[in-house]
């Protein structure tokens, strides 16, 4: 499955005429994998949605046992995130951590709509049942600290210093993984393809979602050819054989539960032809 950054734009913009973040706490609009027995998840320990916020408004402070982050898309200076009174700005290609049990709320004082991709383990945790939510009743969490560097946030800018500093793998991709301990269950990484490039054909038992935040290219996955641009989403279910090309040059996005996968031993890995 694959869902267009623009489709999702276009029905959260006609959301914001009609519902606010007083009626739903948060405007998103959730990814479905419609493929196989799925009920609601992207894929089976992880889901995804497309989030809108719109200048002026502010999404409560919540805070729940499964673990999130964000993938900014767009949006001007004055939207941020606060997380246990932790003010974190978010800017295009930036990732924020809201782990297990962090309060967390969303601004936009700026003057445009701000857009982000949200990444849960919703489905892992209604699967192994410690489900458990509170709300702040619409209290403003009181901002105790602006960092200039934070260990739930991860700024764009230094994805790519970083990425053009990593030393390409046999095909020439460049990978980073994002140094995130507080999380046991999901593991991030980026990718870099210059045009022409692509990943080596392989499948794993890590099912993984990739989100593009740069760039153009194509999918390969099962039977499938999806070709994705910026701010697209797709979903990797488990042992998929798949590879990724790039048109141009493209950056993506993974957020995989490899890290849960191998350290209860269940993680393979093949190499295809
Ligand atoms: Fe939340």
């Amino acid at each position: 499955m694959m869902w267009r950054y623009a489709d999702g734009k276009l029905a959260l913009d006609r959301a914001g005429d009609w519902i606010s973040t007083e009626l739903a706490e948060r405007r998103n609009l959730v990814m479905y994998n419609s493929v196989g027995d799925n009920d609601y998840n992207t894929v089976k320990t992880i889901i995804c949605a497309y989030q809108m916020i719109k200048p002026g408004e502010y999404a409560k402070s919540h805070r729940h046992t499964p673990n999130a982050l964000r993938l900014m898309l767009d949006g001007g200076a004055g939207v941020y995130t606060v997380v246990n009174g932790v003010k974190l700005p978010m800017i295009a290609g930036d990732v924020l951590l809201t782990p297990n049990w962090c309060w967390h709320s969303h601004y936009n004082e700026g003057k445009e709509n701000g857009y982000w991709i949200d990444f849960l383990d919703v489905p892992l945790v209604h699967l192994l049942e410690p489900m458990f939510f509170e709300q702040d009743h619409g209290k403003p969490q009181p901002v105790t600290e602006e960092p200039l560097k934070h260990d739930f946030w991860f700024p764009y800018a230094s994805t790519q210093q970083e990425l053009a500093r990593a030393k390409p793998d046999a095909q020439g991709v460049r990978s980073i993984t994002l140094s995130t301990p507080v999380f046991k269950t999901i593991e991030l990484r980026f990718h870099h393809l210059a045009a022409g490039k692509a990943t080596r054909k392989r499948r794993t038992t890590a099912s993984s979602v990739f989100a593009c935040t740069a760039g153009e290219g194509t999918v390969r996955a099962g039977n499938e050819r999806l070709e994705f641009a910026r701010g697209d989403v797709i979903a990797m279910p488990a042992w998929t054989p798949f590879a990724i090309e790039a048109r141009n040059d493209a950056v993506l996005f993974e957020c995989t539960d490899e890290i849960l996968l191998r350290n209860i031993d269940l993680l393979r890995e093949e190499d295809l032809a």
